[in-house]
């Protein structure tokens, strides 16, 4: 294979380690932190930024952006600069240079009322600030070439800052001798370390892996069993937990959340499928692994 240069703005975030570690051993790297580019920055910042860090790239990825969906409840003009208008000067800036841009989205941009998985074909319909962002950061993403790639993503974890969901419902387990936690939400739990090597291989694919795609690992669960998985993983690895059940908890009953989250949210993967031929793992796999690799040790050490 041929070394290509490859740009990953966001490379602290979650997505972006994985994606840099996938990519690393066959490509160069241009790796942008956000004190490299920082999104909140003015279009001339930021192309500037783009012009010193990731000029004569082949694919620019963007994993970086405004996560925290209660904060965009708050601060929708930050979720607007970071999530859309940011986005937008990347993509016109890789548009001007021919380097195709591949930007990340969320299941937030539907409204969860659907009880089969979503296909790219389904309309967006986004309940909170977050998921109108990310909406609007597709389309951004896709008026700007015909060779760029949105890829949604859904109910990620995987090692990095801040902390994934499986740390936290094991580290309220060890805390804690009840947890309760939202049964009425289903999902895909989807490793960030499997989303990186699904996309590998249609990273320079501009013909094809264009538009819109669904990424996920196979399965689907509620929240409530994800935690417990988590736990039963964890107490395998010999982590001592004050309470060994997840109890549930409505939508309704929960407190805290400013954001209004929809409540189902599988992807389907058919379209990845058809494309390459190839299946992603079911969402037990990876988060065993995750548990043991990198939650477990950090309470077998204490
Ligand atoms: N997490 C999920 O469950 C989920 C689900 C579906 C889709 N997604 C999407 O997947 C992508 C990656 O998510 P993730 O979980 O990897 O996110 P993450 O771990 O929260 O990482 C976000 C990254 O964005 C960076 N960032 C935040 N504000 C910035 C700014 N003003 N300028 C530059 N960089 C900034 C952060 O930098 P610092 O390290 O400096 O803070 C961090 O590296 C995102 O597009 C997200 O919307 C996530």
């Amino acid at each position: 294979m041929n070394r290509k240069k490859v740009a990953i703005i966001g490379s602290n975030g979650r997505l972006g380690r994985s994606l840099q570690e996938v990519c690393q051993t066959d490509h160069d790297i241009s790796a942008l932190t956000r004190h490299d580019l920082d999104l909140a920055w003015s279009d001339r910042k930021i192309r500037e930024a783009l012009d010193q860090h990731a000029q004569g790239s082949d694919v620019a990825l963007l994993s970086a952006g405004n996560t925290n969906v209660d904060q965009c409840e708050v601060s929708p003009e930050d979720a607007e600069q970071l999530n859309v208008t940011a986005v937008s000067s990347i993509a016109r800036w890789c548009a001007e240079r021919e380097i195709r841009f591949i930007n990340f989205s969320s299941d937030y941009v539907f409204d969860g009322h659907k009880d089969s998985p979503y296909t790219e074909d389904d309309p967006v319909s986004p309940l909170s600030i977050y998921g109108q962002s990310k909406a609007d950061g597709e389309e951004a993403t896709l008026d700007a070439s015909d060779r760029n790639l949105v890829v949604r993503l859904t109910w990620l974890y995987g090692p990095g800052k801040p902390l994934a969901t499986p740390d936290w419902a094991v580290d309220l387990a060890v805390k804690n001798e009840h947890l309760n936690v939202v049964s009425d939400r289903i999902g895909s739990p989807s490793y960030t370390g499997d989303m990186a090597e699904a996309l590998f291989p249609l990273l320079f694919d501009d013909q094809t892996a264009t538009g819109l795609l669904h990424l996920c690992n196979a399965g689907s669960c509620t929240w409530q069993e994800w935690a417990q998985f988590c736990l039963d993983s964890a107490k395998a690895c010999g982590v001592e937990l004050r309470t060994h059940t997840v109890d549930p908890l409505t939508m309704d009953e929960l407190f805290g959340d400013r954001a209004t989250r929809p409540k189902y949210t599988v992807l389907s993967t058919a379209k990845y499928e058809a494309m390459t031929g190839r299946t992603l793992p079911d969402w037990r796999e990876p988060l065993k692994h995750y548990i043991e690799t990198y939650v477990a040790p950090r309470f077998l050490r204490i």
